[in-house]
C-alpha cells in the first residue's frame, strides 16, 4: 500500500492551508488523539477500516449531520446574518445531545462554516448580512458518539444570477461524478480526474488548495482527496470500510486562493470570482461507495439548479 507522508512543508491535509509542520504534524503524530477508541479499534490506524459496528456509528453520525442541514436550509433567507445561521446550527445540535465539531477546532470559534460568495470556504459566521443575490455555502460537522458526519451545500439567496447558478450546478455535479467514478479497491485520484472533467466543460476552474479528507473518529485524517487530479497522494487505495470526503470547491475564474490575514481562517477567491462548494460523506463499501450524508429535501444526485426568479418566468 502506498504509504508517503505529508513532508512538514507541505500544505496541511485539513485544508487550513498552513504548513503541515505548523498544523497537524505534531497532533498526527501523538497517540492521544481525539475520543477514547472502542475495543477492537487501534488508535492510530490511519486511515481506518471500519468494521460493521463502526460503519453504524458513522451512519448515524451522518444521518444526524443530515438532519442539521435539511433543518436549516430553508430557515436561511435574505436579511438574516451568517451568526443566526451558526446559533441555529450550534443549538440544534446541542438540543440533540450532539456536537458541532468546528467549534474550538483549532482555534475556530463557531458550530459551521458559512462561506459567501468569493469565500472558497471557512468564512467565520458572524455580521454579515445575507442579501438578494448572494450564494452561502454551509458546512455542517457533528460529532456523535465520537464519530464525525461533514458535509455541505451551497444555497442561494433570494434570486442569484445564471453564473452563480452554473457554478453551484458544476460543483454539484463534479461531487457526483467523483462519487459515480468511485468502486471499491480504486485510486484516490479517479476523484480529481472525475471532478476537473466536469469544471473543465463548464469552463470553471478547481481549487487546489484545499482536499477531502478520511474522517471516522477524527475530524480529518488520511487519506488527502485532492479534487484536482494529482500524482503526490492519487495512488493512495480507497478500500472497503474507509470513509471520506469529496468536496470539491470550484471557482468562476481563477482557482487560486487567498487566506484572509486578519482572521487566518477566510479564503477568498483572489480575483473575486465565484466559488461554489457542496460535500459528502462517503464509505467505501465492498460493493461501492456509500454516501452517508444524504439529505430527505436538499438536492439529490440530478438536481437541476434555478434561480427562483428563473421558475416564476
Ligand atoms: N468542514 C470543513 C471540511 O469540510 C472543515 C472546517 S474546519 C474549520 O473539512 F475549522 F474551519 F471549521
Ligand atoms: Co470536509
Ligand atoms: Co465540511
Amino acid at each position: 500500500m502506498n504509504d508517503r507522508k505529508l513532508g512538514p512543508n507541505d500544505p496541511c491535509h485539513c485544508g487550513s492551508g498552513k504548513k503541515y509542520k505548523k498544523c497537524h504534524q505534531a497532533q498526527d503524530q501523538s497517540a492521544s488523539q481525539g475520543a477514547p477508541a472502542p475495543a477492537k479499534t487501534e488508535a492510530r490506524r490511519d486511515p481506518l477500516i471500519l468494521n460493521e459496528e463502526e460503519r453504524e456509528g458513522m451512519r448515524k453520525a451522518c444521518a444526524f449531520n443530515a438532519s442539521v442541514m435539511d433543518y436549516i436550509r430553508d430557515l436561511v433567507k435574505p436579511g438574516m446574518t451568517t451568526g443566526a445561521i451558526d446559533t441555529l446550527v450550534h443549538d440544534y445540535t446541542v438540543e440533540h445531545g450532539h456536537t458541532p465539531a468546528t467549534l474550538g477546532y483549532r482555534g475556530f470559534t463557531k458550530s459551521c462554516c458559512t462561506s459567501v460568495n468569493d469565500v472558497i470556504c471557512h468564512g467565520i459566521p458572524g455580521p454579515l448580512v445575507l442579501k438578494d443575490g448572494d450564494i452561502v455555502n454551509v458546512d455542517l460537522t457533528s460529532i456523535v458518539d465520537g464519530w464525525y458526519g461533514d458535509q455541505s451545500e451551497t444555497l442561494f439567496i433570494g434570486d442569484v444570477s445564471d453564473l452563480a447558478v452554473a457554478v453551484t450546478q458544476c460543483s454539484f455535479d463534479a461531487m457526483w461524478s467523483a462519487i459515480d467514478a468511485l468502486e471499491p479497491g480504486c485510486k484516490v485520484k479517479e476523484i480529481g480526474r472525475a471532478i476537473q472533467k466536469v469544471a473543465k466543460a463548464s469552463g470553471f476552474s478547481v481549487v487546489k488548495d484545499f482536499f477531502g479528507h478520511g474522517i471516522g473518529r477524527r475530524f480529518h485524517q488520511r487519506p488527502h482527496v485532492p479534487h484536482f487530479a494529482e500524482n503526490r497522494h492519487g495512488s493512495e487505495i480507497l478500500r472497503p470500510g474507509m470513509c471520506f470526503t469529496i468536496e470539491p470547491m470550484i471557482n468562476t475564474g481563477t482557482w487560486r486562493a487567498v487566506i484572509d490575514e486578519s482572521d487566518g481562517w477566510t479564503a477568498y477567491t483572489t480575483d473575486g470570482g465565484l466559488s461554489a462548494q457542496f460535500e459528502h460523506t462517503i464509505l467505501m463499501t465492498e460493493t461501492g461507495p456509500e454516501v452517508m450524508t444524504l439529505t430527505k429535501h436538499g438536492p439529490q444526485r440530478g438536481h437541476h439548479f434555478t434561480s427562483p426568479a428563473s421558475v416564476k418566468a
